[in-house]
């Protein structure tokens, strides 16, 4: 018997197999399309890609563990979030979707922050509205493809999306409506009082729900395209950061987790809702039911590496790179990179901010650059983390996951950075393998959250921070926080040119 997870990433789409332990049988990546960049800043998805790679990602991960469509007992979802989709009213897919780390909404997040008040939207969805969230995306289809709004009838986030094609319903889980920007965070419910605001018809919105809720079961179509039997329990699964937090057993008070994939994200458990006032970390519905979670987030994370991989050193693979990067000496000979290369959520929130490096000398070499880009990422880190430490959270031991942390040199960085014990766990599949052990609790084979990752998760090895090191970055940690403010001004400049 087995238990499927199905992570709908921005990469790829990625399913893997339990046992009724949550021990990993096997995993199958099938990869996404380019993400779609017409302008800068902007950034599309086509939703029937991910579906396609969903099939082909099923099929695969059967086949790889050589098991039949009826031995999987249950499935779990994880997926990018804050993308929007939307549905006609035969429930095609209307355009592609705009996804997380599309920026071109500030001109609507600006309108509903004047309209509704800031106040106002922190008291109702206890965060602000951010360009990334899918409501001022949802309001850029009113404005500028009034005919597309029009046709909508339903609006999902990625992973729902391709739940709806294995289950044909529609629904939505309480952690990824949180990044919608459309919901009742505190009340776990659908924000009608913004939605009146703003006119937006709740009709729109899919029921939502508790992320180890049952939401549907296979179709008889979707079995005949994936291998999995009809009939299938499907549940509802998370955003993908709850996912892998569960994945990682971030699910009780004090728990702190640091993901590093495109984007990084630092994530803290929290058993009662608390929130930055100047709102520069997300306050969102946990998957452990009734729970919650602060998480800052750094845009450009593996997506700097990956960057620099394509455009500076291509054929080379991140090991390489990161091997590359561990010959220069700590610090980069004073080079900082700033990762803002889809602007900045945590601590900025400014959709324009740039990226780059400051500080070029002619003595600078490859291994310099690199080196500093792992960096100047981990510092972008430990910006989210002082904020998260901010609202009372005491993290002592952080546990490293995501593609990034999978690098023991990147992982002492962070111990040596952040100056904390930085755990590394013996099954690192992240936002899938979470969805897997939300199907777990979903299909009854365990009680509660909590008691999967007690049986599953455990901690393979860990980094302790360096005091040379940690001294060396403390003051390269300053300088690299008096960056962003002295160039604010000529990031607007460069973006009106562009
Ligand atoms: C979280 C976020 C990313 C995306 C892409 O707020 O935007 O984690 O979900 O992975």
């Amino acid at each position: 018997m087995a238990w499927m997870g199905i992570d709908v990433g921005t990469g790829g789409t990625r399913a893997l197999l339990v046992d009724a332990k949550g021990k990993l049988l096997a995993s199958f990546t099938a990869p996404h399309e380019e993400i779609r960049m017409e302008k800068p800043f902007w950034a599309e998805q086509r939703p029937e890609d991910w579906w396609e790679a969903a099939q082909k990602a099923i099929r695969g991960v059967l086949a790889e563990a050589n098991l039949d469509g009826s031995e999987v007992k249950g499935v779990g979802f994880s997926g990018q979030m804050h993308g929007l989709v939307l549905l006609d009213k035969t429930n095609r897919v209307i355009r592609p979707s705009l996804i997380w780390c599309d920026q071109r909404s500030q001109p609507q997040v600006d309108r509903i922050n004047r309209k509704v008040g800031e106040k106002r939207i922190l008291e109702w969805i206890a965060n602000p509205v951010l360009t990334g969230f899918t409501l001022p995306k949802l309001l850029w289809v009113r404005e500028h493809e009034p005919a597309n709004y029009e046709k909508a009838r339903k609006l999902l986030l990625p992973k729902d999306y391709v739940r709806f094609m294995l289950t044909g319903e529609l629904a939505m889980d309480v952690a990824d409506a949180s990044g919608t920007a459309l919901f009742d965070v505190v009340h776990r419910r659908w924000s009608k009082e913004l939605c009146e605001e703003l006119e937006i018809d709740t009709g729109l919105l899919p029921p939502s729900m508790e992320c180890i809720d049952p939401a549907g079961k296979v179709s008889k179509s979707a079995a005949a395209l994936t291998g999995l039997k009809e009939g299938t329990p499907v549940v509802a699964g998370a955003g993908d950061q709850a996912a892998s937090a569960v994945g990682n057993g971030t699910v009780v008070p004090g728990a702190v987790s640091c993901t590093i994939g495109t984007s990084g994200v630092v994530f803290a458990h929290m058993d009662r809702v608390a929130y930055d006032p100047q709102g520069r970390v997300h306050t969102f519905c946990h998957a452990v039911p009734g729970k919650w979670h602060v998480m800052g987030v750094t845009q450009g994370a593996g997506l700097s590496l990956q960057w620099f991989r394509n455009q500076l050193a291509p054929g080379a693979d991140y090991d390489s790179l990161t091997a590359e990067a561990s010959l220069a000496a700590a610090g980069s000979q004073g080079l900082i990179w700033l990762p803002y290369l889809m602007g900045e959520r945590t601590p900025h929130l400014d959709a324009g901010a740039r990226g780059g490096w400051i500080g070029l000398t002619a003595r600078h070499t490859r291994a310099d650059l690199v080196r500093s880009v792992l960096e100047g990422v981990t510092f972008s880190l430990q910006d989210c983390l002082e904020i998260v430490e901010s609202l009372g959270v005491d993290a002592h031991v952080v546990t490293a996951s995501g593609g990034g942390a999978r690098s023991a040199f990147w992982r002492q960085m962070l111990a040596d950075a952040f100056e904390k014990k930085i755990n590394v766990l013996a099954t690192q599949e992240g936002s899938a393998y979470g969805a897997a052990l939300l199907s777990l609790v979903g299909t009854g084979e365990f009680d509660s959250v909590e008691a999967v990752c007690r049986e599953a998760i455990t901690v393979e090895s860990a980094m302790v921070p360096r005091p040379h090191e940690s001294h060396l970055y403390r003051g390269l940690f300053e300088v690299y926080r008096a960056i962003y403010p002295a160039l604010r001004p000529i990031f607007r400049l460069q973006n009106n040119l562009t």
